[in-house]
């Protein structure tokens, strides 16, 4: 009996037209555009702006731009997974208000928080019930509005990140093309380095927390760093092995785009060019659960039926994964 696959068949993405450049950045905290550019990468980011918006915007958006190019009834989808670790509150989950927002109605739907690793998370998870059988149009959308974290009196995070939203459709296929393999793990002992204080369970948010600024980002940029570094290059190289593939037979790489000198490092493991790599930092910064899906909406013109992807990425948990898909249709034949 032949093995029924995910394939991506679709992605839609949206970024906020708000650009907050290295300039802007540099009159606001004591940095420089030399400094974030040596040691991240990032020339500037987007914000989402304005009164009562949210990561379900962006969300949104992104989900009817994918309904459109593929061609899809919201009524058709039976499931939607956001990955986010800035849900518009902390419930309902995002997914549902972005569900409600496009009109999806026929679906049931949950969010997925792994840090910077909750696409890879959420693509996974999806992809088992296509696999099943028991699901046949599911929506995976990463979206994060982190410029409602970020603190921008702090000079030590308040570059990286970016707000922005990418959706991918997963469906059923018998060909070989569509999600191969991931490997996905985490280790709990990092959550010291990474994390947002205050706001839930263990320190509901008071004036005091408010006051001590206990609801933006908190980061240890060098342990995280070195973590990032080792963990997603091991993947990385792990699933290159399990299935043979090599410098040679891989298209491309989408990592994190958390910094520019952590994507470097694993592509020299991994022992691919940087041409090899789809890289949008310099542009659209950290968008945490949005950054991978945003690789693959930018690059999609360019992807070809049967390319070898690997996708990798590290985040807060400490969460770490990569998944390996052979992409499932000509990109630049998709309807616009
Ligand atoms: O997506 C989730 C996963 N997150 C990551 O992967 C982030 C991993 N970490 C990093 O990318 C880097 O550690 C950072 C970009 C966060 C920081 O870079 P770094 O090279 O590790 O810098 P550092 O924290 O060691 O700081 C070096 C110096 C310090 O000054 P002193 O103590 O040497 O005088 C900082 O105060 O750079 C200073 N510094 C800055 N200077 C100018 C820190 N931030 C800035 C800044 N502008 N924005």
């Amino acid at each position: 009996m032949t093995k029924i696959k995910a394939a991506i068949t679709g992605v839609g993405g949206y970024v906020p037209e708000y650009i907050l450049t290295n300039d802007e950045l540099s009159r606001m905290v004591d940095t420089s555009d030399e400094w974030i550019m040596t040691r991240i990468g990032i020339k500037e980011r987007r914000i989402l702006k304005g009164e009562g918006k949210a990561t379900s915007d962006m969300g949104a958006e992104a989900v009817k731009q994918l309904l459109h190019k593929t061609g899809t009834k919201p009524e058709e989808i039976d499931m939607i997974i956001c990955a986010v670790v800035t849900p518009d509150m902390l419930f309902p989950a995002t997914a549902n208000i972005i569900a409600d927002k496009t009109n999806i109605r026929n679906a049931f739907g949950y969010d997925m928080n792994a840090g910077c690793s909750s696409f890879l998370y959420a693509l996974t998870a999806a992809s088992k019930f296509v696999e099943s059988g028991s699901h046949k149009k599911v929506i995976v959308v990463g979206a994060d509005k982190m410029s409602s974290i970020v603190d921008y009196t702090d000079r030590a995070t308040c570059p990286i990140f970016g707000d922005g939203a990418a959706a991918v459709l997963l469906e059923p296929t018998p060909a070989p093309e569509g999600v191969m393999d991931a490997i996905l793990q985490s280790d709990g002992v990092g959550r010291i380095h990474l994390h947002q204080k205050a706001g839930g369970s263990l320190k509901p948010p008071t004036h005091s927390t408010i006051d001590a600024r206990e609801h933006y980002i908190y980061q240890e940029g060098q342990p995280v760093f070195k973590w990032a570094v080792s963990k997603m290059a091991d993947v990385s190289v792990e699933m290159m092995e399990r299935h043979g593939i090599t410098s040679d037979t891989l298209n491309w790489l989408v990592p994190h785009q958390a910094n520019m000198r952590i994507i470097e490092a694993t592509a020299n493991r991994m022992g691919i060019r940087k041409d090899q790599v789809m890289i949008n930092i310099q542009r659209f910064g950290n968008t945490t659960s949005a950054t991978l899906p945003l690789c693959l909406w930018e690059w999609e013109p360019q992807l070809r039926k049967g390319d070898n992807i690997i996708l990798a990425a590290f985040g807060a948990g400490f969460t770490w994964g990569s998944l390996y898909l052979k992409w499932a249709y000509d990109g630049d034949k998709i309807l616009k």
